[in-house]
């Protein structure tokens, strides 16, 4: 393969990028909860009856925010069935997936987790069936000072002081005929308005997410958008995108090439934003909120027959799942301007880089992207110049081989590249102008024994990450070469 070169200029960024584009989501649904992040009944299980395990690695992803209790849980979700003695909580029928409910991990199991992992908490209210007043007295129960009757419900279970739950979605992905109470656009707007009025009557400091459309597949996509975003005005403060990708075709290269697909949906979703910003004269800008992606299309198991804790979706992932997840993260950290928050769903045994079995657990492929980039995220997003091959694609054209976003923090930059190519090794330059001298400091490489390798219990990881110094420098301009199906995190100083 020829040489890409990859052109940057420290002082041309986009943006500070937010840490909160690495956020999670924690859902009722399947093992995430139940037997993932909470067992109490497991030799693991710390004094809250959380998986130290689970934890432990959650950890080292250092995740900023955490979206809960739903996804498609929330439409049928009320939280009061949440709180309170938990002897006394009832087991319900749980619709979204064909479950039982047991609601022993609720609001305060929730919020003192957020408050240990130091993770910011993104609370879904329920506007499928659920009522606009239900998520105000929710609103009310976590962030109000005692002396009313939901926040002094709060101080009975325990908790005095008020949570301050900061970022609320409107909602889950009501576009969706999927989506218990799912309703038409005008609708939903109506409802999410009454919502977001009433809940910042409780705390004015509150920020909103509105569901945006949740894939580009359905024919409302964007027209939903535009008429929400018009009828809720300065009641919404961010827009929720939602975008799950899959290699159901069987075609590598065009599965790597998805990223393209995200920066076309971010664009989109960007411009209808814009249009309506600049239709209504707004000052107020949304910007968006992709509060659930990854890879997922093999393991379609939704209905859970009735049972508590039901294997759901256990997505098991490789090699080629990890560079398309380095690469999501990568459009992200491009379009920091208007990405302010995203969600990694989710973040245990559904759809997550954390497979628990028994008191095992498993790290998949995904894991590592993700934390690779999330130790090199603080600073702002730089416009990069990619100059190198390309190959075709059905859905996106022509597509460089290499995929790239940098990072510049106050005299260090990291570079994150993914090499799309199955086959061949990419060499590549890295020119930074404007400065004389590009010294390499450190560097991760993920790759493995091919675009289908997976990790396994009890078994040897085959995609994991290691130190990779490879590298020669000279000058402004820094030198290496990319194996086949690999990714890169490489750190450097500029002076
Ligand atoms: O993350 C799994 C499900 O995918 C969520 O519940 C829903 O919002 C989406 O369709």
């Amino acid at each position: 393969m020829q040489r890409t070169v990859i052109r940057v200029h420290p002082g041309m960024t986009i943006g500070p990028v937010d840490p909160r584009i690495f956020g999670g989501f924690l859902e009722h649904m399947g093992r995430a909860v139940y037997g993932g992040i909470f067992e109490p009944d497991s030799p693991l299980a710390d004094a809250f009856g959380c998986r130290t395990d689970v934890l432990s690695h959650l950890e080292q992803l250092d995740m900023s925010v955490m979206r809960y209790p739903g996804g498609n849980f929330v439409s049928g979700y009320h939280w009061r069935d949440g709180v309170g003695p938990v002897e006394q909580r009832p087991t319900v029928r749980e619709l979204a997936w064909n479950s039982l409910e047991p609601n022993t991990f609720g609001t305060d199991e929730f919020l003192s987790l957020c408050e240990r992992m130091a993770w910011t908490p993104m609370m879904a209210v329920n506007l499928g069936t659920g009522t606009p007043e239900e998520a105000r007295e929710w609103v009310e129960y976590c962030n109000a000072p005692i002396g009313t009757t939901s926040s002094d419900l709060r101080a009975s279970h325990g908790r005095t002081d008020p949570y301050r739950v900061g970022l609320w979605c409107l909602g889950n992905e009501m576009d969706g005929p999927w989506q218990l109470g799912h309703v038409p656009a005008e609708e939903y707007a109506a409802r999410a308005k009454a919502a977001a009025q009433l809940m910042r009557e409780v705390d004015p400091a509150i920020s909103t997410v509105v569901c945006g459309s949740s894939t580009p597949d359905l024919a409302s996509y964007l027209e939903w958008d535009r008429v929400v975003l018009e009828q809720l005005g300065e009641d919404a403060d961010f827009l929720s995108v939602h975008r799950y990708v899959n290699n159901l075709g069987g075609d590598t290269p065009e599965f790597l090439a998805s990223g393209r697909q995200i920066d076309r949906q971010i664009e989109e979703a960007d411009a209808v934003c814009r249009f309506v910003q600049g239709r209504t004269r707004s000052r107020k800008r949304p910007y968006l909120c992709f509060d659930e992606w990854n890879v997922w299309y093999k393991d379609f198991e939704m209905d859970g027959h009735g049972a508590v804790a039901p294997h759901l979706i256990e997505e098991v992932y490789n090699l080629e799942d990890a560079l398309v997840v380095a690469g999501f993260l990568n459009s992200f950290i491009r379009r920091a301007d208007v990405v302010r928050i995203a969600n990694l769903a989710q973040i245990v045994n559904v759809i997550a880089p954390l497979l628990t079995r028994g008191d095992d657990l498993l790290v998949q492929s995904i894991f590592h992207p993700f934390q690779m980039m999330s130790a090199r995220r603080r600073g702002s997003s730089l416009r990069v110049v990619v100059d190198g091959p390309t190959y075709s694609t059905r859905e996106s054209g022509e597509v460089p081989f290499l995929d790239v976003s940098a990072i510049v923090d106050d005299g260090l930059l990291h570079l994150f590249i993914v090499n799309r190519s199955t086959d061949h090794p990419a060499p590549l330059e890295i020119d930074v102008a404007a400065i004389s001298a590009l010294t390499f400091v450190d560097a991760e490489l993920l790759t493995g024994p091919g675009a289908k390798a997976v990790n396994d219990f009890g078994a040897p990881p085959v995609v994991s990450p290691h130190a990779f110094d490879d590298v020669t420098s000279s000058g402004a301009i820094a030198r290496t070469e990319l194996p086949p199906l690999s990714f890169l995190a490489a750190s450097f100083t500029m002076a």
